[in-house]
Order: structure tokens, then C-alpha cells, then sequence
């Protein structure tokens, strides 16, 4: 059971050129989306009611979506117009469609009640990060496990010591294992507000290097040789359930002014594909970067391999748990738990109301 009355991120928007249609499966729901040739969009369920062809393997002939297997074809809202070979069309022949609508560069689905789909609450302002003057690099990754686990992760800094020891990973984000305690390093305090409808964090690092990647890309903006440098780095997270998360990270020379810092905003996107299965959806962005792509290239690389390095884990862990529910095993549960068990409250409070 997924969360329903949201909307849910089914593709970066330049997946989809105009005339071009594109099967996802969104949260349990077969979803073929496609852009007219004129820039505007519809999303009806991909199969057709003939034979349970994909229609996404079908094709846009004058805005109408037609069937790849016996050329049934569909309009924007879903009815049936026409059917090859035969001059009778039955009255109500129709397929399900989906609300869908685009918005910072996403395509966004409604899987939930169409009469609801006006509340875009679920839309976080955040993603407003990431557009111009940013500039940005996106991609999708699929995970062979259950969004909950991603969501988990996201809601979890302190497997990057472990996980991400080549790139994020260091003992400096130890803070998080005592949210809303007393600092819990020498280098960084961390607060967090964790409320009913979601959850924020920040860490304040001083002269810390955080993990390898950090002092890397700041002296490729420098255009010096990386060396072990001292930086200040903050980084607010922000969750927007079920699955969106802005990770803004500024990060300067220890002591230096504000103005210095560049900033990296990391955009994790975690639309449920199956039960078991999800998009891992990303945006990578940096601002005040210096002449050139090579912060954007690093970092954009960084990103993917530590994505990956999440992945493995996470299908791991699936394969593990296989159709049974992590929480039916009673896990341990660590100090540094907090959030991802806040999380889960939240996201069985809005699966609960799926209907
Ligand atoms: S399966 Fe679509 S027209 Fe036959
Ligand atoms: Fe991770």
C-alpha cells in the first residue's frame, strides 16, 4: 500500500520530448506519460483494455495515443476514438488517466483521488534549489528495494562513515547519533526538528575535512592541488514525505566569510516503483563553482558512485528481508535511529490513509 493523495516525481521533464511517450510504473500503478507535440502532456494507464498491451510501446499519431499491437487510440482524457477496421466505437470504451503536470524540471503524477489532485502540498518549494543560477546534472537509478529502505537511508548520516568512506563518509558527522541531545562532537553541533509532517536537520562543522570529497571539491574550484585543509561545512537536510529530500551543503575555508562558500544541493527523489523495487531519481547541482564545469563533473560523479554505494546495500538488505517487513524481525534500534523511526511513523500514518 502506497501513500496516495500525493504527487509523486514519474521522470526528470527532459525525458520526455515533445511526441515522445514514456512507461513508468509509479507507486504500483502502470503509467504511460506522454508530451504532445505542441508541449502539453496527459498520463493514462499503460495497457490496453485489448489485449494488455503497453501503450508506451505505442506511438502519438495528431496528439492520440496509439496502440502498438492493433491500433486502438486513445485522446488525452483516455476514451477510446478509434478502433482500426471496425467503424463502431462501443460508447464509454475508456482507460484510466492520470493527472500529471510539470513543475521544476519534474513530471509529477497523481495516482491518488483525481478530485484532490489540486492540493500540490506534496510539492516542496525546495526544488526551486537546483534552478538557474545553479547549474545541474539529473539522473535516474533503479533500486531493487523497498522505498522505505531509501527512505531510511536518507534519513540516516551515520552510515556514510561506513558506507561512504571514500567519498562523504568520515567520523566528523558523529553528531547525528544524539539528535536533539547535547552535541555530540568536538567539531559540529546538530539540531533537528522532527514533526508530524516531516523532518529537518543541520549540522555546523568547524575545521573539520567531513570526508574526502569536500576539500577535493573546493580546491578544484580553487584550481590548487587538494591538500588536507581545514573547512567549515553546513548542511541542511530536509524531508518532504513520502520520499523528497533536499541535502544543501556550503562549505568554506575554516573561519573564512559566508560569501566564499560554495554550495552543493543535492536533490534525492525516491518514487516507490513496487513493493519492492524504486526510482531513485537525482539532481546534483553547485553554485558559485568558479569558471568551468569541473566542480559540477566531480561532484556529479561523487554523487553516482555514492548512490551506488547506497544501492548495494540497499537490495542487499532487501534480498535479506525477502517479502517479510524489516520491522517483523524486531530490529535493534540505535540512538542514531531517531529520525528513520520518526520516518516511518509518518509513512505508515500516510500509507494508512491511502485509499
Ligand atoms: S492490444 Fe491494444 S489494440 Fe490490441
Ligand atoms: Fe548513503
Amino acid at each position: 500500500m502506497f501513500a496516495k493523495d500525493v504527487w509523486y516525481i514519474a521522470g526528470h521533464a527532459e525525458e520526455l520530448a515533445p511526441g515522445a511517450v514514456l512507461g513508468r510504473m509509479v507507486a504500483g500503478e502502470r503509467v504511460v506519460l506522454c508530451r504532445a507535440n505542441d508541449g502539453s502532456l496527459f498520463a493514462l494507464e499503460d495497457r490496453c483494455p485489448h489485449r494488455s498491451a503497453p501503450l508506451s510501446m505505442g506511438e502519438l499519431v495528431e496528439g492520440h495515443l496509439r496502440c502498438p499491437y492493433h491500433g486502438i487510440t486513445f485522446d488525452p482524457a483516455g476514451h477510446c476514438v478509434a478502433i482500426p477496421g471496425q467503424e463502431h466505437v462501443p460508447a464509454g470504451w475508456a482507460i484510466r488517466r492520470f493527472p500529471v503536470i510539470e513543475k521544476y524540471r519534474c513530471l509529477w503524477v497523481w495516482t491518488g483521488d483525481p478530485e484532490r489532485c489540486g492540493d500540490q502540498s506534496s510539492i516542496p518549494k525546495f526544488l526551486e534549489l537546483g534552478e538557474a543560477p545553479y547549474v545541474s546534472r539529473s539522473g535516474r537509478i533503479p533500486v531493487d528495494a523497498d522505498y522505505r529502505l531509501l527512505v531510511d537511508n536518507l534519513l540516516d548520516p551515520t552510515h556514510a562513515e561506513f558506507v561512504h568512506r571514500t567519498s562523504f563518509g568520515s567520523s566528523d558527522w558523529q553528531a547525528a547519533r544524539g539528535p536533539g541531545e547535547a552535541p555530540q562532537s568536538a567539531t559540529g553541533e546538530f539540531e533537528v526538528d522532527m514533526r508530524d509532517d516531516g523532518i529537518d536537520f543541520v549540522y555546523h562543522l568547524s575545521d573539520v575535512l567531513g570526508g574526502p570529497c569536500f576539500g577535493k571539491a573546493f580546491a578544484l574550484r580553487e584550481g590548487v592541488e587538494p591538500h588536507a585543509r581545514g573547512l567549515d561545512i553546513r548542511m541542511d537536510v530536509s524531508w518532504q514525505p513520502p520520499g523528497l529530500f533536499l541535502y544543501g551543503i556550503q562549505l568554506k575555508p575554516a573561519g573564512a566569510p559566508e560569501g566564499e562558500a560554495l554550495h552543493l544541493v543535492n536533490l534525492h527523489l525516491v518514487t516507490p516503483e513496487t513493493e519492492r523495487s524504486t526510482h531513485y531519481f537525482y539532481r546534483c547541482s553547485v553554485l558559485n563553482a568558479g569558471a568551468g564545469d569541473a566542480v559540477l563533473d566531480f561532484w556529479h560523479d561523487v554523487d553516482v558512485r555514492a548512490f551506488h554505494e547506497d544501492k548495494r546495500i540497499l537490495e542487499a538488505q532487501q534480498e535479506v528481508l525477502g517479502d517479510t517487513d524489516l520491522f517483523a524481525s524486531r530490529p535493534w534500534s540505535l540512538q542514531g535511529d531517531q529520525m528513520s523511526l520518526r520516518g516511518r511513523k509518518i509513512l505508515a500514518a500516510l500509507e494508512g490513509s491511502a485509499g
